[in-house]
């Protein structure tokens, strides 16, 4: 892990208005999978069959195993010390919003509340006639025969997006309304910056001011941009970054 800078430690302790972007690597110390890193989803198993509209299209039942797969396994899984320590710090600055990539809620878990999700989440459905999205357990998916079917009789999708799919306007419109008070901060944690939206908004808020911090083991195209690149796990590097008067208030974070 690097050490990190005294002077950076009190910009976090001064910050007022936080944008955090997040990928999978700060899940990863969760023990879920990333997707293009060691191990990732994508080094073993093809996206365009488990991903996007035209696999869906061409075998659902197999994209549902893998999508029930991810959900089991997410269910075992805590939400880790990076995770809680964005927490903590959500509880004390005036305004922090957390865009993930994320479908796994583990954010909204380890008790983040201004949460955007713009790859949509595993816990929810879309039936693919009518559009309508159901949260867990209010249509069966789980134990019944792949693929699950809706309400209407129409094949039931996972809610989240595929590649190839346009992002949900809503969602980009909430970060949008962030955004016009600029924050003083951004956090960029955990995340290949691989879509072009990603180092669009890191950029929009460092062009306004805010200081561009960037956690994660290994460099990424956001990294030349960012003031600082702090390598090493999201866990580690949080749970000193936030400071202690903020954590020692909420739940051990060292833990889980
Ligand atoms: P990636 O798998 O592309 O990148 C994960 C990043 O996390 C890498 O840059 C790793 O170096 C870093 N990393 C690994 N372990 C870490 C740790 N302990 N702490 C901090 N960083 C760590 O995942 P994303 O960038 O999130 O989309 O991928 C973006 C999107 O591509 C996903 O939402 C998914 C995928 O295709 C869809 O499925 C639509």
């Amino acid at each position: 892990m690097d050490r990190i800078p005294e002077q950076l430690i009190e910009r976090f302790a001064r910050a007022r208005r936080v944008l955090v972007i997040t990928g999978a690597g700060i899940s990863a110390e969760s023990g879920i999978s990333t997707f293009r890193g060691p191990g990732g989803y994508w080094r073993q198993m093809n996206p365009m069959a488990l991903a996007s509209p035209a696999g869906f299209e061409h075998d659902p039942a197999l994209v549902w195993e893998w999508y029930l797969e991810r959900r089991a396994q997410i269910r075992q899984a805590a939400p880790n010390a990076g995770h809680r320590a964005l927490a903590a710090l959500e509880a004390r600055v005036r305004d922090l919003l957390v865009v993930t990539q994320n479908v796994d809620g583990l954010h909204q878990r380890a008790g983040s509340q201004n949460v955007i999700e713009i790859h949509g989440s595993l816990w929810r459905t879309r039936c693919t006639l009518t559009g309508l999205e159901y949260e867990e357990g209010e249509v069966k998916v789980e134990g019944g025969p792949l693929p699950p079917l809706s309400p209407a009789g129409a094949l039931l999708r996972p809610a989240v997006v595929w590649f190839g799919e346009m992002l949900d306007p809503r969602p980009i419109r909430r970060i949008e309304e962030f955004l016009r008070i600029p924050p003083d901060l951004a956090l960029v944690v955990g995340t290949t910056a691989a879509f072009g939206y990603i180092t669009d908004w890191a950029l929009a808020v460092k062009r306004r001011g805010a200081l561009l911090v960037e956690i994660n083991p290994e460099p990424t195209g956001l990294t030349p941009l960012a003031d600082y690149h702090l390598r090493g796990e999201a866990g580690d590097l949080l749970l000193h970054l936030v400071p202690s008067e903020y954590r020692e208030e909420t739940c051990d974070l060292s833990t889980g």
